[in-house]
């Protein structure tokens, strides 16, 4: 096809031969990020029955489905993402710019008391493909899902945010372990190893 990009071809060959996408197919995931959130959260129990999750950059819908069968009828999944996400059962969906205030006080309208036990984000620009323009985007989105997890989590809560290496990233882990009782870096299988993407794992929030 005129126009793609080498780089762009590899991705689709990879893709499309990628096992994890292959089962998030068979399985009925929306994306194969799915496997990131449930290879974590095995590992780390951070989903449990009857809990409140808020699951930013959410589409197109992997994290929210698998949250949604974790937390159960008795919790609540709120999502949000700057694209439109096509609905799905359990999950209330707030669309818009997570970098402007009015979607933070949509997304914060829904939440019972304005609190949440679980802060998760896998919030990722689009890829513009010049490094330094990506990671300094990508590290915006990862300090505003940290500062609204430190607005929006009850004491004790977890969050989980995706974070690109680079510039920044010393800073935000500094911030989180200012603001949690247990701070780790993590990156699952499901990620490819040439990503510079990593996530975050901040526990048990210290309500100052
Ligand atoms: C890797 S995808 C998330 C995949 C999702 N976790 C799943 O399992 O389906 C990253 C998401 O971040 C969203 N995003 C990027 N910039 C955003 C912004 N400024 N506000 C809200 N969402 C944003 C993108 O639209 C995209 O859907």
């Amino acid at each position: 096809m005129a126009g793609r990009s080498k780089s762009s071809d590899r991705w689709l060959r990879e893709h499309f031969r990628d096992p994890y996408v292959k089962r998030a197919r068979s399985e009925g995931w929306r994306s194969r990020a799915v496997f990131k959130l449930e290879e974590i959260d095995r590992a780390e129990k951070l989903l449990k029955p009857g809990l409140l999750c808020l699951d930013l950059g959410a589409a197109p819908g992997g994290w929210s489905q698998y949250a949604r069968s974790r937390v159960g009828s008795r919790g609540r999944v709120v999502a949000s993402d700057i694209l439109p996400m096509e609905a799905l059962a359990g999950v209330e969906f707030v669309q818009g710019d997570f970098r402007e205030e009015e979607v933070f006080r949509r997304v914060l309208a829904l939440l019972p008391g304005g609190r949440v036990d679980v802060l998760l984000s896998d919030m990722a620009p689009e890829m513009s493909g010049v490094d330094v323009t990506d990671q300094a985007r990508s590290m915006h989105l990862s300090e505003l899902a940290l500062e609204m997890a430190g607005r929006v989590l009850k004491p004790g809560g977890d969050a989980l945010i995706k974070v690109f290496q680079g510039r920044g990233f010393e800073d935000l882990v500094k911030a989180a372990r200012g603001e949690f009782g247990r701070v780790k870096l993590v990156k699952p299988p499901a990620s490819r190893s040439r990503s510079a993407e990593m996530y975050l794992l901040a526990m048990k929030f210290r309500l100052v």
